[in-house]
């Protein structure tokens, strides 16, 4: 048995075997917003947030997140308030199909959150993780950048917001 803290909320987990956070995300929690793919760290699909940082959740064990702070992409909107991420992804038309965009916000917010004004390059970098199949990554950079517009004017950073 252990306890995760996804979202600010404890969940007691018990666990079968070796299960990984995604597996519990998913399948124990019903927490389906997390995607999976390749389950092998190649498509950043399964990105969440574990203190401050995105993480693959396909590649680390759900044992191993104990008293870690961990946020989804259940985690971000405010009720039925998106975040601004989400907004600005949806505003920016990043959205295709749709499948790969909760893992990029989910690096998105981890970049955002320590640099509401981040380069190209840094884009890049902080997204070179996730795979689009559909390809839109100009518009998904566009979408990060109006974000962090928001954030700033906002005071939304790391240093003022934790899981929103
Ligand atoms: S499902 Fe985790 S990186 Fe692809
Ligand atoms: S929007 Fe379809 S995979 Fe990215």
């Amino acid at each position: 048995m252990i306890a995760l803290n996804i979202n600010q909320k404890l969940y007691e987990v018990d666990l079968k075997g070796h299960e990984t956070l995604l597996e519990v995300l998913r399948h124990y929690l019903g927490l389906t917003g997390t995607k999976t793919a390749c389950e092998e760290a190649e498509c950043g699909a399964c990105a969440v947030i574990i203190d401050g940082k995105a993480v693959l959740s396909c590649i680390i064990l759900a044992s191993n997140c104990e008293g870690k702070k961990i946020t989804t992409i259940e985690g971000l909107a405010d009720g039925d308030e998106l975040h601004p991420i989400q907004k600005s992804f949806l505003d920016a038309g990043a959205v295709q199909c749709g499948f790969c965009i909760p893992g990029m916000i989910m690096s998105s917010k981890a970049l955002l959150d320590k640099n509401s004004e981040p380069s190209r390059e840094e884009m890049e970098y902080a997204l070179d993780g996730n795979i689009c199949r559909c390809g839109g990554y100009l518009k998904i950079f566009e979408a990060v950048r109006q974000a962090g517009k928001v954030l700033k004017v906002q005071g939304r950073s790391s240093k003022h917001e934790d899981a929103r």
